[in-house]
């Protein structure tokens, strides 16, 4: 089988590679369609502190049981699936409170181990999510992304009252816009980018405004219409933003950061105390897979919005150069491996 690998930093290949097997309680997937993510272009790049190599790279990714290994009784061939990437060891103190995402021996696929980049995959049968004969496999390929957005609306039970800033007209606030409109029914989503085209995207996906805080200063803008956002999401991801999010909320907002960024956020105690603030933060997705499987269904959700371009796994190296430098016009890039 052919696999797309990042055999070191800056060295993407694609390699034959031999049929795996499954393990006990694995299933092997026939890969159909793949997701670029941010993260994958960090692994080529080097810039994952979590990554080893060589590693078959990517997250996102949807195709059909095609092998079934011991002891698996509740999957079964021919079977289209959705993988969740989160593999946790169920007895952690994160894995008990319902945080698998977090656990403390986390393994993610297409991190830490081999992922979808490629025609065939093992996976655990418990990561392997069927999809109803309703979502077609264009939606199916989008859960994983839209399980980011879930698990940041999860942590604040958004409630139609909410007026909702995003910062961030990426793949990750353009879930997270369609999830607060289209799932909880917030009244007001105000989203923040500084691309024009990223910007329509955000509008598309049912942001209300979408401003450019290189156009406008955000304050005065917020100011002049009398909003003080009651969530706060930021999926924009610079530290210079908690900051600024603390100073604009609402009291008793809630705030949820999502990067990793390794440099300090400057944030006094008082802005936060003073407003009873509540700071989340939110990483991959705890369970989120079948949450999102019904959002799909009931058509809550509509991931064609965010994909851009569909392209055939053996030009990857394209693929993913256009995903880094054409933000304009890229949101998801697929990869299709089987017809
Ligand atoms: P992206 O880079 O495509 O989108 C980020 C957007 O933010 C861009 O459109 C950019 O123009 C905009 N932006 C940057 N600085 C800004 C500022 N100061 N004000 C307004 N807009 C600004 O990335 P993507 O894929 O949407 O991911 C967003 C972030 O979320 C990344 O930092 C990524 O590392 C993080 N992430 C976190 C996950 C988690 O589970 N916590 C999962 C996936 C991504
Ligand atoms: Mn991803
Ligand atoms: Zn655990």
């Amino acid at each position: 089988m052919k696999s797309i690998v990042v055999r070191q930093p800056e060295e993407l290949v694609i390699e034959e590679r031999e049929l795996p097997q499954p393990q006990a309680g694995e299933v092997r997937v026939k890969i159909r369609l793949a997701g670029i993510c941010g993260s994958d272009s960090h692994i080529w790049h080097g810039h994952n502190p979590f990554a080893k190599y060589p590693r078959v790279i990517g997250h996102e990714f949807f195709g059909v049981i095609d092998a079934i290994g011991d002891g698996v009784t509740d999957r079964v061939l021919g079977q289209r699936v959705s993988v969740d990437p989160v593999i946790s060891c169920g007895h952690c103190y994160p894995c008990r409170v319902g945080k698998p995402n977090v656990c403390t021996s986390l393994v993610v696929i297409g991190v830490h181990r081999d992922g979808g980049f490629s025609e065939y995959a093992c996976v655990p049968a418990s990561n392997a999510w069927p999809i109803p004969d309703g979502v077609s496999d264009r939606h199916a390929v989008m859960v994983e992304p839209f399980t980011i957005a879930a698990n940041v609306t999860g942590q604040v039970s958004p409630i139609p009252e909410d007026i909702a800033l995003v910062y961030g007209a990426g793949p990750m606030g353009l879930t997270t816009v369609q999830a607060l409109k289209g799932v909880y029914g917030v009244s007001q989503v105000i989203v923040v980018d500084q691309i024009p085209e990223r910007l329509a995207m955000a509008e598309r996906c049912g942001a209300d405004w979408a401003i450019d805080n290189r156009q406008h200063v955000l304050s005065a803008w917020l100011e002049e219409k009398q909003i003080r956002p009651t969530l706060i999401v930021d999926a924009a991801c610079h530290p210079s933003i908690l900051q600024e999010a603390v100073s604009l909320a609402s009291p008793a907002a809630r705030i949820v950061l999502m990067g990793f960024s390794s440099e300090p956020s400057s944030v006094a105690q008082q802005g936060i105390t003073g407003k009873e603030l509540a700071i989340y933060s939110s990483r991959l997705n705890a369970g989120k897979f079948p949450v999102v499987i019904d959002w799909l269904q009931k058509g809550l959700i509509d991931p064609d919005k965010l994909i851009t371009h569909v392209m055939d796994y053996r030009q990857v190296h394209d693929a993913m150069t256009l995903f880094e430098r054409d933000r304009q016009h890229c949101c998801k890039v697929l990869l299709t491996f089987a017809d």
